[in-house]
């Protein structure tokens, strides 16, 4: 090309140059069969364009960047020849303050001499640097976000207004079984069985109107989404609403919880059945005590009562001076009587046979009695009407709660008073044994070793009743007990 002659004056058209000037645009306008361009001033001084007189080549060198130059010499080249009539690039090119920029170059022939090649080229330069590095920018994020999507172990799925899917992450993808070419635009009703299908919208709408950005759909109730094979499963999802000019979008974020679920329910029946199995277990065992308990009272208890109607013909009937036979007569009385007593208690601790024989009240008035001679305190007892016959298990858990309450009254708590209470309220039995002993303190129920309060405890909630014991000490120590009676119980009670 030949010599540019830059910055002079352009030779013609000086009316759309009065506007570029005016305008502050980088245009340039080169005459083609003269090799001279003009240059506007923004041109100049926005571009490090070498002063005074030089070769387009060198200009172009100068300012354009090395790895630029040659697709962009080519190009002009190009259309300096007529072989296309416009050409747009993107290019970097050095500012006056040395910075490499990308600019939008744009080239069109305006007008072609009589031999139809190009006789005039006009051109505009854009600086693009900020918007290319804004759209650096936003891809950046969005490939950021992206990443953060793609890799959440939650299922990511976004609806538009019209709850048609615009976004399915790849936990999606794994929970639902299915690709995304497969959900995108289509809608979300896919994922929800259909006798969920007005509820759902119902409350995406109502939520919509709420306006709140975020809500978990947790709160009622444990969703219900649908896999690609027809599967049904729980989910943990929270719903989030976003409006970018005018348009309204929802994101959910959810969570397949079947694993969950089903440990849950596995847990719930693993600890009904260890429930069950304890009260057959205790059950068993009153029954096996029962028995002994019987065969001690019956048998043991006949044979030593035959005993001692033997001795008393002996004391009656035997030589009457003989010491030595008459003591040792008494001895054997003596031996008898205190296995007899023995005999009953053994019997009756093992299981009283009078809860058998009649009912809950009159054992729980008979352990109230040989309690307080025991331990020197006086038992208040209370039974209601309703509670006087208790069925089983009931009934024999109820003894043994305040087997153990009195005992430990009379073991601990130094106590002139206890109060038992027992009331059958609508369909539950309420148990409260209160002494005014020197109460506990908390880490006593916790004591190692110590198993009367863990077993009230256990006995309560294996037949699904709670317990609350209290005792500040000084205060005294109430056990307050609440069980439900069975259904098919309650009628035989
Ligand atoms: N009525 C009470 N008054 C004061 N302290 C009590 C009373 N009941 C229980 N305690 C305290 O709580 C502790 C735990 O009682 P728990 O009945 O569990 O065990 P224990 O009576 O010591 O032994 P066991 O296993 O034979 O029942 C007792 O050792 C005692 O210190
Ligand atoms: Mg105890």
């Amino acid at each position: 090309m030949p010599p540019d002659e830059s910055p002079a004056r352009p030779p013609s058209d000086d009316c759309w140059r009065e506007a570029v000037l005016t305008a502050g645009l980088a245009v340039f306008d080169w005459d083609v069969p003269s090799g001279r361009i003009w240059r506007s001033p923004e041109m100049l001084s926005n571009w490090d364009y070498p002063a005074g007189p030089n070769e387009a080549v060198d200009a172009a060198r100068a300012v354009i960047h090395p790895d630029d130059f040659p697709a962009f010499w080519t190009r002009m080249g190009q259309v300096g020849a007529g072989a296309v009539p416009r050409a747009t690039l993107e290019i970097r090119m050095r500012s006056r303050e040395g910075a490499w920029r990308w600019v939008r170059w744009r080239a069109r022939v305006t007008a072609t001499g009589p031999d139809g090649r190009p006789a005039r080229v006009v051109g505009t330069v854009n600086d693009i640097d900020e918007l290319w590095k804004g759209r650096d920018l936003a891809r950046e994020s969005q490939m950021r976000l992206q990443g953060i999507v793609d890799s959440a172990m939650d299922a990511i799925i976004s609806v538009d207004g019209e709850q048609h899917i615009t976004l399915f992450n790849r936990a999606a993808e794994r929970i639902f079984g299915y690709e995304p070419r497969e959900v995108l635009g289509q809608r979300l009703d896919m994922l929800i069985p259909a006798r969920f299908h007005a509820e759902h919208r119902d409350h995406v709408e109502s939520f919509g109107r709420t306006g709140v950005s975020s809500r978990p759909m947790m709160s009622r109730r444990i969703v219900t989404a649908l896999r690609r094979g027809g599967e049904e499963f729980p989910i943990d999802a929270s719903i989030s609403q976003n409006e970018i000019r005018g348009q309204r979008f929802y994101t959910v974020i959810l969570r397949d919880v079947s694993v969950r679920e089903r440990t849950r329910r596995e847990l719930a029946q693993a600890r009904e059945d260890l429930r069950e199995l304890s009260v057959a277990s205790r059950t068993a065992r009153e029954q096996e005590n029962s028995r002994i308990s019987r065969e001690l009272h019956d048998e043991l208890g006949q044979n030593l009562t035959s005993l001692k109607m033997d001795l008393a013909w002996l004391e009656t009937h035997g030589p009457p001076e003989d010491e030595k036979y008459l003591r040792t007569l008494s001895g054997m009385r003596s031996v008898l009587d205190s296995t007899v007593a023995a005999t009953r208690r053994i019997s009756a601790d093992l299981r009283p046979l009078m809860l058998d024989d009649l009912g809950l009240a009159a054992a729980l008035e008979w352990l109230a009695e040989e309690t307080s001679r025991r331990h020197g305190f006086v038992v208040k007892l209370a039974v209601d009407e309703a509670s006087t016959n208790l069925a089983e298990p009931l009934a024999s858990q109820v003894y043994r709660i305040v087997q153990e309450g009195l005992t430990n009254a009379g073991r601990h708590a130094a106590a002139a008073n206890v109060a038992v209470t027992l009331r059958s309220v609508g369909r539950e039995v309420l148990l409260d044994i209160e002494d005014d002993g020197r109460g506990l303190a908390p880490e006593d129920l916790r004591k190692k070793g110590s198993f009367g309060l863990v077993g009230i405890r256990e006995r309560v909630y294996t037949l699904a009743g709670s317990v609350e014991i209290r005792g500040d000490p000084g205060e005294g120590t109430a056990i307050h007990v609440r069980m439900p009676i069975p259904a098919e119980r309650q009628e035989d009670a």
